[in-house]
């Protein structure tokens, strides 16, 4: 796993956008189209941005590219402006200029819930993997809406939220309440099969779920640590976010001496 601590929240975001944009340029250059993993919630939004000041300035091609995201709520209205249909629509289909078709949602409405799930798995087989999974983490070391004690084997669920989830993105919503009880993610597993990911943090408030992701043991308890099994793993994180990780200086001291294949 690489760890990558910047001095400022917005580098988080311009590091993040230049990783993003170098694997589409490059399955681009391979003859492909890059099939993008994207989370919602506040931490990757300045990422999003960043793409899209490097689509608007002609510096990026989205033509073709697909995207899949993480996950969705179940029984919330797809025009709910707080449906992750609707957020990535805003945040990411439209700023990053992608094809509406390509861009995929679990279906949090469906009846058939556990068919809807399996669905989804298959469709990102059908669009030949994810090439790069861009990931937030939850306060408490979730990563879609896979909550401690989910399986690190599980794919694409019918999952119950976290009361600290429900409270944590209450913010997003009129009242408490109205945060949905249940939610479609995409498994730990699912995750795992990505070709790269990259997860994004700022902020003193996830600093204890970075710590036991990055350095505690791999363990459900924190389901971010799977990623210490995936072979290609960025963690991108500001001095506050890194503020509990003990081996700070030394991940400072390999970005500085890195092999030159890996520069
Ligand atoms: C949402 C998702 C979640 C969030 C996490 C952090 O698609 O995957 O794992 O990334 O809840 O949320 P923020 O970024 O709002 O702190």
């Amino acid at each position: 796993m690489q760890v990558v601590i910047v001095e400022q929240p917005g580098d988080v975001a311009s590091f993040a956008a230049s990783r993003i944009s170098d694997v589409v340029a490059r399955v681009a250059a391979s003859g492909k189209r890059a099939v993008l993993g994207v989370a919602t919630g506040s931490s990757p939004l300045g990422t999003y941005r960043a793409l899209a000041e490097l689509v608007s300035r002609g510096h990026l091609d989205t033509t073709g590219v697909s995207a899949f995201a993480l996950d969705e709520y179940v029984g919330l209205d797809y025009a709910h402006p707080e449906s992750y249909h609707s957020v990535v629509t805003r945040t990411v289909t439209e700023p990053l200029a992608l094809d509406p078709r390509r861009v995929h949602v679990p279906d949090g409405l469906a009846d058939d819930l556990p068919a809807a799930c399996s669905r989804y798995e298959e469709q990102i087989r059908a669009a030949g993997g994810i090439d790069v999974q861009l990931l937030g983490i939850g306060a408490n070391g979730h990563i879609g809406f896979n909550e401690p004690t989910s399986s690190l084997n599980s794919r694409t669920r019918l999952k119950t939220l976290a009361k600290r989830t429900r409270d944590d993105n209450a913010r997003f919503f009129d009242s408490p309440d109205q945060v949905p009880i249940h939610c479609l993610t995409q498994g730990l597993a699912t995750i795992l099969d990505a070709r790269q990911a990259l997860l994004v943090a700022q902020g003193v408030g996830k600093a204890e779920a970075i710590a036991a992701a990055v350095e505690g043991p791999v363990s459900a308890m924190c389901p971010a640590s799977v990623l210490q099994l995936h072979s290609h793993a960025t963690v991108v994180v500001d001095e506050a976010a890194a503020s509990r990780l003990r081996l700070r200086d030394y991940y400072s001291y390999v970005l500085t001496n890195l092999p030159s294949g890996d520069r």
